[in-house]
């Protein structure tokens, strides 16, 4: 089935609204517990519009259908969808700090076919050519592989505390300084 990828638009938002619990739901069984993904459903796991508004989010598409999202963020937040920020996301700076992979979800139909290697690729060259040198990720553990797969080195392990206080255990991996575009 043929594939397609282009940037996000704000149209897509309630597509991904389905997708995002769908994928980690699926996709998460193994690394976490229910109540952990239920925990960060929605505030850890939902939409960043932000990222759609900065043009740094990519869908990819199948038949009409978004099966896959991901992308790169310019601005401070680590991690984390508009449920779970309360101010306004400053933008970083490319000359000292790296951008951040972010939000990475494949509907599960659709996982081990490429699509999150596929979605890394433009992420990471998006990234670059907007004068970035670093790269991070606050990755969930059923992430870690596909980012350690793009040779992103393990920097730091910790949990976040969820909404519904069960903690979930997370990794910051780090690409620096990052390839050339
Ligand atoms: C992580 C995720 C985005 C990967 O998407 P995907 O489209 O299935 O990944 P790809 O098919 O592009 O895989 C690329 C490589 O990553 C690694 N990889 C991906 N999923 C893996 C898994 N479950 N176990 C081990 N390695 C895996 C493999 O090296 C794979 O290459 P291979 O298939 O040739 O062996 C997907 O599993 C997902 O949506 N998970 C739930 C949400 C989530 O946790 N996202 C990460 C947020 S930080």
């Amino acid at each position: 089935m043929p594939l397609e990828y282009r940037l996000a638009v704000a149209g897509d938002i309630p597509a991904l609204e389905t997708l995002i619990p769908l994928s980690a739901r699926a996709l998460q069984v193994g690394y976490y517990s229910a109540e952990q993904i239920e925990g960060a459903i929605g505030t850890v796991f939902g939409v960043d519009s932000q990222l759609i508004e900065d043009g740094t989010y990519f869908v990819a598409v199948a038949e009409g259908r978004i099966v896959g999202c991901g992308g790169w963020s310019k601005r401070k937040s680590l991690y984390g969808g508009d449920r779970g920020k309360k101010e306004k996301d400053p933008l970083r700076d490319p000359a000292t700090e790296p951008a951040m992979i972010r939000a990475f979800f494949v509907h599960p139909e659709f996982a081990r076919r490429g699509i999150g290697r596929r979605l890394m690729e433009l992420a990471e060259s998006a990234a670059l050519a907007a004068g970035f040198r670093g790269i991070e990720i606050v990755a969930t553990l059923a992430g870690e592989p596909l980012y350690v797969g793009f040779k992103y080195d393990v920097v730091e392990r910790f949990d976040l505390v969820l909404a519904n206080r069960a903690l979930m255990p997370v990794v910051r991996l780090r690409k620096s300084p990052a390839p050339s575009p």
